[in-house]
């Protein structure tokens, strides 16, 4: 094996889009995933080893088998409600997972790294858009995960000469746009499949989480951001590190579009045809009321332009991926 990009997570659904983008911008890829929570129909194909971040053997084992040029770190887990409920599963996934793969990193000389972090790690926003120097003070133990492993990662960057890119995403939607991959949480949680599965007829209704928040239909807002570009993103981000730049750099990956509740079940209802029936049900704890953010720094530093910018061409590939695979990967 010649020189390989390590994707953990890539059978995620963010990573197991960010492993077709490497692929098709020529990389030679890895999968290291446990499989908790991704499937293997993800990975298309694509070489993997399955297992933990928390398996210090197995990481030396695998940067020692091959030259790894660069990690692209997904491996985490990501449900915020259940990281209020059981933080230490956070902790010891999210922050020892990524210490013990930058000390594998370290140990094998291996010194790029693209981050997957989160807009959680701003909590409230004192002003929208949202932008990189904004105060990162996260609500929720997932977000004080990742902004953990961001200070980490300033560190290391610092302490071993490393480039380390994070990107702080916005709500990911959507899927492949050649229907290859796509969403599949168990249990799902996110509004947009929520919203197709209510439309199909797959779920009775979906709730809207609260109708009285100070916006303007009442519904909360949020910058949905289309998976590809995301994954898109990420090669650019690792290119720029294999181009040789170094520190810590940390990019917002939204749309700088506010989307409500309300807007993707019409934005739904308008790509499907089909009526969405919805109740409105209490806020969900811990929701902030608008979260919209800036990409003008990634724009403007790594040149990422998203293909998918709008909401009805997001949920489109969305509605088309969940048609073909009403069961989702089918592997349950
Ligand atoms: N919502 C509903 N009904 C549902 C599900 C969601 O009304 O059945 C609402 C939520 O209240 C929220 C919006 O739809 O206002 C989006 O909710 P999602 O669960 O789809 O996404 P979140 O904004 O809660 O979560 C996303 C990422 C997390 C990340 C978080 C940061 O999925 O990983 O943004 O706030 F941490």
């Amino acid at each position: 094996m010649g020189e390989v990009i390590l994707v953990s997570g890539g059978a995620g659904y963010i990573g197991c889009h960010t492993v077709l983008a490497l692929q098709a911008a020529g990389h030679e890829v890895l999968v290291l995933d446990d499989f908790s929570e991704g499937h293997l129909a993800a990975l298309c194909g694509t070489d993997y080893v399955r297992g933990s971040l928390l398996d210090r053997q197995l990481l030396k084992d695998v940067f020692s088998r091959q030259t790894i040029a660069g990690v692209v770190h997904f491996a985490a887990r990501t449900y915020v409600g259940e990281s209020v409920e059981r933080p230490g599963r956070y902790y010891e996934n999210n922050v020892v997972g990524t210490l013990q793969l930058l000390d594998a990193m370290v140990a094998a000389g291996c010194k790029r790294l693209v981050f997957s972090s989160t807009c959680a790690t701003y909590g409230e926003p004192e002003e929208i858009p949202i932008r990189e120097d904004a105060p990162q003070r996260p609500v929720s133990p997932y977000g004080n995960t990742k902004l953990v492993c961001e200070l980490m990662q300033r560190d290391f960057a610092r302490a071993h000469k490393m480039g380390i890119i994070a990107l702080r995403y916005f709500n990911a939607a959507g899927a492949d746009p050649d229907e290859r991959v796509g969403e599949d949480h168990r249990p799902e949680t996110h509004l947009i499949p929520l919203v197709i599965a209510a439309a199909a007829g797959r779920l009775p209704q979906v709730k809207v989480f609260g109708d009285d928040y100070p916006t303007p239909d009442g519904t909360c807002i949020r910058d949905y951001v289309h998976v590809s570009d995301l994954a898109d993103a990420h090669v650019l981000a690792l290119q720029r590190l294999l181009g040789g730049e170094q520190g810590f750099h940390a990019y917002n990956l939204g749309n700088n579009t506010g989307t409500s509740v309300r807007e993707v079940i019409a934005a739904v209802e308008r790509v499907s045809g089909k009526k969405v029936p919805f109740v409105v049900a209490p806020r969900r704890p811990g929701d902030p009321p608008r979260l919209v953010g800036s990409p003008d720094l990634i724009m403007r530093e790594l040149g990422w332009q998203p293909r998918f910018a709008d909401i009805d061409s997001i949920v489109r590939t969305a509605w088309q991926w969940h048609s073909a695979h009403p069961d989702g990967y089918g592997d349950s």
